[in-house]
């Protein structure tokens, strides 16, 4: 996404995206499935550089569907912001990758990421959604809240 995109037309991109995401989740009982079109949904509406999940598998978080290039498929538990998310159970928004002790590059383009927790019935961090982005700055309060309520609607699934 642009730095440039106002804040109004990123409103009104997210309630278009919540729709769909609510859409393509009501007619499929499948994960897999379901993430990979969810992380499609918002990687091409929201103009991201890599959108994706990390499954949280015994003592590391583990490479799930993701739209973008090729990228790292094994983060230890509390390592990276993907890392440091599932541990701090927490949204981690990023706003320049560079100065973000221990970031992890899958790839020298990125420059600015959220990544949120997905919670299972037991309230334990399943996976997580990692958003990159080629700008800094590009991710804010905004983008928590209605990524947030996505991995509500992920949560419900699990
Ligand atoms: N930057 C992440 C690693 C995953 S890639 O961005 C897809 C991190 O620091 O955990």
């Amino acid at each position: 996404m642009s730095d440039e995109l106002d804040v109004v037309e990123k409103i009104a991109l997210y309630d278009q995206l919540l729709l769909e995401v609510k859409g393509l989740v009501s007619g499929e009982s499948d994960l897999i499935a379901n993430l990979a079109n969810i992380s499609a949904a918002i990687h091409y509406r929201m103009d991201f550089w890599w959108t994706g999940f990390y499954f949280a598998k015994g003592k590391e978080l583990v490479l799930g569907p993701f739209q973008g290039p090729v990228a790292c498929t094994r983060i230890e538990f509390d390592r990276g912001v993907c890392g440091k998310t599932w541990a701090g159970k927490k949204t981690t928004i990023v706003p320049d990758v560079h100065l973000f002790p221990g970031h992890i590059a899958c790839n020298a383009v990125s420059n600015s990421e959220i990544v949120l927790p997905i919670f299972n019935k037991e309230n334990e961090v399943a996976m997580v959604l990692d958003i990159d982005s080629e700008h800094v700055n590009t991710f804010d309060e905004t983008d928590q809240s209605y990524l947030e309520k996505i991995c509500r609607i992920i949560s419900d699934l699990l």
